[in-house]
């Protein structure tokens, strides 16, 4: 679906499908050679990455191992808690590894804070962070994040992975979404 198909459910588009490509073809050329001759594992976080995960690695001219971690935020009831619990873990030890986190967005930049450490620990060779999308003016911790595709408003955004209460992550697109759909 792309954001013309549902049009009256959002306010503008951000970054149509073919930006995002061009994108992440740029983005894979630069880890194609920033991680040549070394092991690269992907490591998604659902459930959001999944189509920039499909997408990114596709465009990679090498072999690489992929893994996902699912997790949820909780504590006080908002996801800006910071503390995060582990859905679903990895099935790969880390340690030795190259890995690269691959994110559809940062927006506090908690959940990314608290992945970084938890990798970390597992004993990782080197870890950096790629997400389509950043909200820099959401940030509450600062991220360092190598590979970024595009800086956004602090809007609430869909598409592209990206949900309001599971919905529109098939969108194509990324797109603001209309305030009469969640107000
Ligand atoms: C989103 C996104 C990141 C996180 C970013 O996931 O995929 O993982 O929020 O937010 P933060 O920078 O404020 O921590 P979400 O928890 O909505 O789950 P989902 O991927 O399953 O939609």
């Amino acid at each position: 679906m792309r954001a013309a198909d549902i049009s009256d459910q959002l306010t503008s588009v951000l970054v149509t499908e073919e930006q995002i490509h061009d994108k992440l073809a740029e983005l894979a050329a630069r880890v194609d050679s920033d991680y040549e001759g070394k092991e690269l594992i992907l490591i998604g976080v659902l459930k959001g990455a999944v189509m920039v995960m499909a997408d990114f690695a596709r465009q990679l001219q090498r072999d690489i191992t992929m893994d996902w971690m699912a997790v949820s935020s909780y504590g006080a009831g908002t996801k800006s808690s910071g503390v995060v619990q582990i859905r679903k873990d990895l099935d790969t030890d880390l340690h030795g590894k190259h890995v690269l986190i691959v994110e559809d967005i940062i927006d506090s930049g908690l959940t990314l804070s608290w992945l970084l450490e938890n990798f970390a620990s597992r004993g990782a060779e080197s870890i950096e962070v790629l997400a389509l999308l950043r909200k820099p003016e959401a940030a509450k911790v600062e991220i360092d994040c190598r590979y970024v595709g595009f800086d956004i408003p602090n809007d609430f955004v869909v598409g592209y992975g990206l949900d309001y209460a599971e919905r529109y992550r098939n969108l194509r697109d990324v797109a603001v979404l209309a305030p009469h759909v969640y107000s």
